[in-house]
């Protein structure tokens, strides 16, 4: 067990030695959990082999999947990307700092051990002004893959990693929750048309808008062979998994409500309805006749994924057997969290 620090940094200027400590740890070659704008991430410093070989060691992660490097200004981008195609420029300028990843050639300098053997290396420069602050002061860019336990849901409050880390890193940054609620987007533009490897905030459609053709890889909305080489390792693994079955029902309100109902009555009939729990939108609620818990309402997409990774973890803090969720649209940020609950239903989806 290590000996875990928590550090509150809920301003970067009010809250200078925090920051400061936690740069500290990082330098030292520390593992440090730190909020950003998305989710929380795990840093340690990208170019300390050592260290981010603990990194997959705290989470419990297959050492190929490689990690996402983030810095606080583009003159750290040199460092880490050895040729900086127009496109990339161009997204930068559009999206940074923010919740957009692009996968660029590596530089030397940035060790095999995090880009999981890549000759690539994926970077993102977060808006979350503690994020920023910490790499700026660690003066290094900084790996940082999601700060939960390999498998289950992202942490997107300081609480989640404190349940998932405690005892496993050097140090939590106790701060505010993040805002997106899911991962970034992770664009390629190693090949000539930019590909999109995970859907984020970012649209496909804001995307285009600043580089026109952009293609979404299959993996995203349908499940790959066993024997396919995924482009982004991490879409092999098996991802959010909460302790529940899910299954994902794409349907009208009405349509939802009527199959879970349905559903639930199969089950009492066998004697077997405990663990049943609708993950829904606020305004299916009153119809239910099964326990509920809302990840917030049909239109707000945006509210969908803030709330998104929460509420799977309160299904397990809940003992939930049988979860029957009423799948977004597969729109704007909302297929990101289509995109997410796929992987948590383990690719389960009945279309109404
Ligand atoms: O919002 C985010 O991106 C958060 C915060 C902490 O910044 N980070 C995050 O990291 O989600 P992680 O490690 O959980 O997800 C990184 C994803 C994985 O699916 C990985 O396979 C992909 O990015 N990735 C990283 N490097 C890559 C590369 N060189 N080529 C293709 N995919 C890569
Ligand atoms: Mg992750």
């Amino acid at each position: 067990m290590k000996k875990t620090e928590i550090i509150p940094i809920y301003d970067p200027t009010g809250d200078a030695a925090g920051v400061c400590r936690a740069a500290e740890l990082l330098r030292q070659g520390g593992l440090v959990a730190i909020p950003t704008e998305t989710v929380y991430g795990l840093a340690a410093d990208a170019f300390n082999p050592r260290a981010v070989q603990e990194v997959y060691a705290a989470k419990g992660r297959p050492s190929d999947n490689p990690m996402i490097v983030h810095i606080a200004e583009l003159a750290m981008l040199e460092q880490v990307a050895s040729s900086l195609p127009e496109n990339a420029l161009r997204l930068a300028e559009a999206f940074w700092p923010g919740p957009l990843t692009m996968v660029l050639p590596k530089t030397e300098r940035v060790p095999a051990v995090t880009t999981g053997g890549l000759e690539s290396v994926a970077v993102r420069m977060p808006s979350d002004g503690v994020a920023r602050a910490i790499i700026r002061q660690a003066a290094t860019p900084l790996a940082a893959p999601s700060a939960n336990r390999s498998g289950s849901p992202s942490p997107t409050t300081c609480r989640h990693c404190i349940d998932d880390l405690w005892g496993r890193v050097d140090a939590i940054v106790e701060s505010h929750d993040c805002t997106v609620g899911v991962e970034s987007t992770v664009v390629s533009l190693c090949g000539d048309v930019p590909v999109i490897l995970r859907p984020g905030a970012v649209t496909p459609e804001q995307l285009r808008h600043v580089v026109g053709e952009v293609t979404v890889a299959d993996a995203v909305l349908h499940m790959l062979p066993e024997d396919a080489a995924a482009p982004s390792p991490g879409m092999k693994y098996k991802h959010y998994s909460p302790n529940a079955r899910l299954q994902l029902v794409h349907g009208s309100q009405w349509g939802y409500i009527d199959y879970v109902n349905r559903k639930a009555e199969e089950a009492r009939l066998h004697g077997e309805e405990a663990g049943i729990y609708a993950m829904c939108f606020d305004e299916d609620i009153r119809r239910l006749e099964v326990p509920t818990i809302s990840y917030g309402v049909t239109d707000d997409y945006a509210l969908q994924a803030a709330q998104l990774f929460d509420v799977l973890r309160q299904l397990d803090k809940l003992g939930a057997k049988t979860v029957y969720v009423h799948a977004p649209e597969p729109e704007e940020i909302g297929l990101a969290v289509y995109n997410r609950l796929l992987r948590a239903a383990a690719f389960d989806v009945v279309e109404l």
